[in-house]
């Protein structure tokens, strides 16, 4: 079987999940910027940051995926939001819905696992549409808050990982 890891990390937090996963199972990873050669791989694990719901670099490096009939897909994401969270995996999923094709969707393994943010290191446009986001979600009432809200609140300025490889072991246990 032919294995790949591909990953979508702008600030590297995914990317450390999908190395550790490369560490401990010897499948290579490499990001999705640089990945060649997609449909020679039987089994397609992807890994992306969440960036305002949507799963970096995922749409266009599994589009370029030909005949998904005989592979294995997982998909996992990597957010500040609480991956145990019910409402927040619905969110999550019916965000990755828009993302990529129906057949993928149908055969895709999904996880969520939990990154970080240091805001000291964010790019001004991510800095300013944090910014925003938060202004827009920081008076309402506790209880029209999502999990994505509430992450951002107590997360909002600060340098803050909830890295844990642990939460790797599922994904290890599917491949
Ligand atoms: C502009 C911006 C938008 C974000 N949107 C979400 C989001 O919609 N949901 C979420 O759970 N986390 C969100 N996050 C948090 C990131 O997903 C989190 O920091 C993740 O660990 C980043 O992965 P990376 O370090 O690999 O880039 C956002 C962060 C930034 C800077």
């Amino acid at each position: 079987m032919n294995n790949i890891i591909i990953y979508g990390s702008h600030y590297g937090t995914t990317e450390q999940y999908a190395k550790e996963l490369s560490r401990r199972t010897n499948i290579q990873a490499v990001s999705f910027e640089k990945v060649k050669g997609i449909n020679d791989y039987d089994n397609i694990i992807y890994f992306g940051g969440l960036y305002a719901g949507g799963v970096l670099g995922m749409s266009k490096t599994l589009k370029k995926v030909n005949d998904i009939s005989s592979k294995k897909i997982i998909i996992v994401t990597v957010g500040l939001s609480d991956p145990t969270d019910k409402t927040n995996i619905s969110n999550i999923r019916n965000n990755i819905k828009n993302q990529i094709s129906k057949e993928i969707l149908k055969k895709a393994k999904i996880f969520h696992l939990r990154g970080g943010i240091d805001y000291s290191k964010l790019r001004f446009v991510h800095k300013t549409m944090l910014k925003l986001l938060y202004n827009a979600v920081k008076n309402l009432p506790e209880e029209k808050q999502t999990a994505e809200d509430r992450a951002m609140i107590e997360t909002y300025n600060k340098k803050v990982n909830f890295i844990d490889f642990s939460s790797l072991d599922k994904i290890i246990n599917e491949i």
